[in-house]
């Protein structure tokens, strides 16, 4: 079932989010956790940070497979996904580094890597609960456009969108790395909650045809429509093109 809910601000959404997290892991404290990077998870992150530090939340026994990661890049790299992970919440909980699982931006073996990602997945049982983000072209992880929805962890090429959104991070757009290893559509929807975040007027078109719009390999997100269990958090912004 598909629920969609529309906050005020991108504070309320936030915590919301992270109240949704930790209402399923009091009820499986080992809890496999699907993470995203991005702007709009950040403030996810803060409330999670927060959690923890108001003793309500233990990281000790939770599992953590994050989306996608750029290739190649260095893990210490500035940019990488490692690093924007660990600056906005490994570094402030107690999650052993064995339980924090990124695909590998400098495997010299792409094809092992995304086989080796996508079997750890799937033998400790699958995500439990992933949160997503969504690109202004409809994209989830890194799957763009055209994506097939049977796709499972792989290497990809960024479009010139993709490239151009994300160069916010970099010095410039040239520095963006044309590729990257994500986890598949398929892979994606295989986690047994999906909770998906927008904000931002510039998310609203998208936003308005996943919900609302046709299923297609056109607009990626918009498979989500045929999850068991997926909740849509939005800002007014990000739902101002929604018909009612
Ligand atoms: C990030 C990811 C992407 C982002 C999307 C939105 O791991 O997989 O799909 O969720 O590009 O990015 P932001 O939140 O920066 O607008």
């Amino acid at each position: 079932m598909m629920q969609v809910k529309v906050f005020e601000d991108y504070d309320t959404l936030s915590r919301y989010a992270a109240d949704i997290f930790l209402e399923q892991i009091e009820k499986k404290p080992d809890a496999v956790l699907g993470l995203a990077t991005g702007g709009t998870p950040e403030g996810f992150y803060k409330h999670l940070i927060t959690s923890y530090q108001n003793e309500k939340l233990d990281f000790s026994t939770l599992r953590t497979f994050n989306l996608d990661e750029y290739y190649p890049i260095k893990r210490e790299h500035p940019q990488s996904y490692w690093t924007f992970m660990n600056d906005r919440l490994f570094a402030y909980v107690n999650i052993p580094n064995r339980n924090i699982h990124l695909p590998n931006g400098e495997t010299t073996n792409v094809d092992a890597e995304c086989n080796r990602y996508e079997e750890e997945i799937g033998s400790i049982g699958g995500v439990d609960i992933q949160i997503l983000g969504i690109g202004e072209n409809g994209h989830i992880g890194f799957n763009e456009p055209g994506a097939s929805f049977d796709s499972r962890t792989r290497m990809v090429e960024l479009t010139k969108n993709t490239i151009q959104a994300n160069s916010r991070y970099f010095e410039s757009e040239e520095d963006v790395p044309r590729h990257a290893i994500t986890m598949g559509i398929a892979s994606i929807m295989q986690s047994k909650k999906i909770v998906i975040l927008a904000s931002g007027v510039k998310k609203a078109e998208a936003v308005a045809k996943a919900i609302q719009g046709e299923v297609t390999e056109e607009l990626p997100a918009s498979i989500l429509q045929k999850h068991p269990d997926v909740i849509f958090l939005l800002d007014k912004e990000a739902a101002s093109l929604l018909q009612s």
